[in-house]
């Protein structure tokens, strides 16, 4: 039986995915070998590299002069590629601190040069996104960094700050909703949460902001080095590649992004709803930046809470544990959860309330 895995990354995938996967595992498309044995240069995964790029650019609506770029070392990673390759001596870059990951993205960003924190509510609780108008930017700022739905709160940017060249760490919600290109200059996300197995990084940057890479910087460390080779500078990781294209295909099948959002807007919505209608559960993030990713709410109690864990993995609701640096509940509800699995939480969650609350 599959189980309802509400865990933050790496997380559930389609299920319509991991049988195909299953199915061509052995023997892809009568070659007599899996996808994962085959070179990263041979026919067949040039075909699955090709598509998965015009996957994405469908989805997105990806203007031209952007690339899509597949990179190794996770999110982590870019955290320290994008000062190495854009952030220019002498030149400050804007961060917004929204908690846990903004700061990592931070803390990686002023050991390479110097950094402003354009508002600062990492550490408020209950927790937020800064809104566009308290934002403190500095003039002529080689970029403005903000992670767009911070994975452990539970807080996402609903409506995102105009700057000359925005980067995005979308790692938590990438592929939900839908999203303008065109008003960012880069955009990463780590596969494992919305697109497939953890091994790759989504990169999407305009193909101009690359090019203020300083040549100093390591050859496999640059982003223009990635764009000149499609990707295949080294050698790609083609399973989780693979794995992205069947999503992106199970996306393209679903209603695009606009299907996708809807659908999460609504899984949301119920959940936060049985959040606001009891005295007993307490969301975790301010209302108007509620991620509709990850729900995150508190017990009265950590015993409650080790309970309500404990009695829903039980009845098959996996991994609603929070985040060990925070505690409480966190329900992650990416695209490829099922709604079904979303009611069989809350059934659990007026249950659990009957009887301890
Ligand atoms: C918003 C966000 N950024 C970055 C990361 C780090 O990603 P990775 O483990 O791929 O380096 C995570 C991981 O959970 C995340 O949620």
């Amino acid at each position: 039986m599959r189980a309802y895995n509400f865990a933050a990354g790496p997380a559930i995938l389609p299920e319509e995915v991991l049988k195909q996967a299953q199915a061509e595992l052995l023997d892809y498309q009568g070659t007599g070998m899996s996808i994962m044995e085959m070179s990263h240069r041979g026919k067949e995964y040039s075909a699955v590299h090709a598509e998965t790029i015009a996957n994405i650019k469908q989805l997105l609506n990806i203007p031209e002069g952007y690339s899509v770029l597949f990179m190794t070392g996770g999110a982590s990673t870019q955290f320290a590629l994008i000062p190495m390759n854009l952030l220019g001596a002498g030149q400050t870059a804007d961060y917004t601190n929204s908690g846990a990951w903004a700061a990592k993205a931070i803390k990686e960003a002023k050991l390479l040069g110097s950094v402003n924190i354009a508002a600062d509510c990492g550490k408020e609780i209950p927790t937020r996104v800064p809104s566009v108008d308290e934002l403190k930017l500095t003039d002529g700022a080689a970029y403005l960094h903000i992670t767009s739905n911070e994975t452990i709160s539970g807080a996402q940017w609903k409506v995102f700050p105009e700057h000359e060249t925005l980067i995005a760490d979308m790692s938590s919600d990438i592929l939900s909703r839908e999203i303008d290109v065109s008003k960012f200059g880069l955009i990463y996300a780590g596969a494992q949460k919305n697109l497939g197995p953890a091994g790759i990084t989504l990169v999407i940057i305009k193909d101009e902001l690359a090019k203020r890479c300083p040549e100093t910087v390591p050859t496999i460390m640059k982003y223009t080095t990635h764009i000149e080779n499609n990707s295949l500078f080294n050698t790609v990781p083609t399973f989780p590649v693979y794995m992205l294209c069947l999503t992106t295909r199970w996306l393209l099948a679903n209603g695009g992004i606009a299907g996708m959002q809807q659908r999460n807007e609504e899984k949301a919505e119920k959940l936060y709803a049985i959040i606001d209608e009891s005295d007993f559960y307490t969301g975790t993030a301010v209302k108007e930046y509620r991620s509709n990713m990850n729900v995150t709410w508190r017990l009265p109690t950590e015993e409650l809470e080790a309970q309500f864990i404990a009695e829903a993995a039980a009845k098959n609701l996996k991994s609603l544990k929070g985040h060990r640096s925070v505690g409480g509940i966190r329900a992650s509800i990416y695209n490829a959860f099922p709604a079904e699995g979303v009611d069989a939480l809350i059934s659990f969650m007026k249950e659990f309330e009957a009887q301890n609350g």
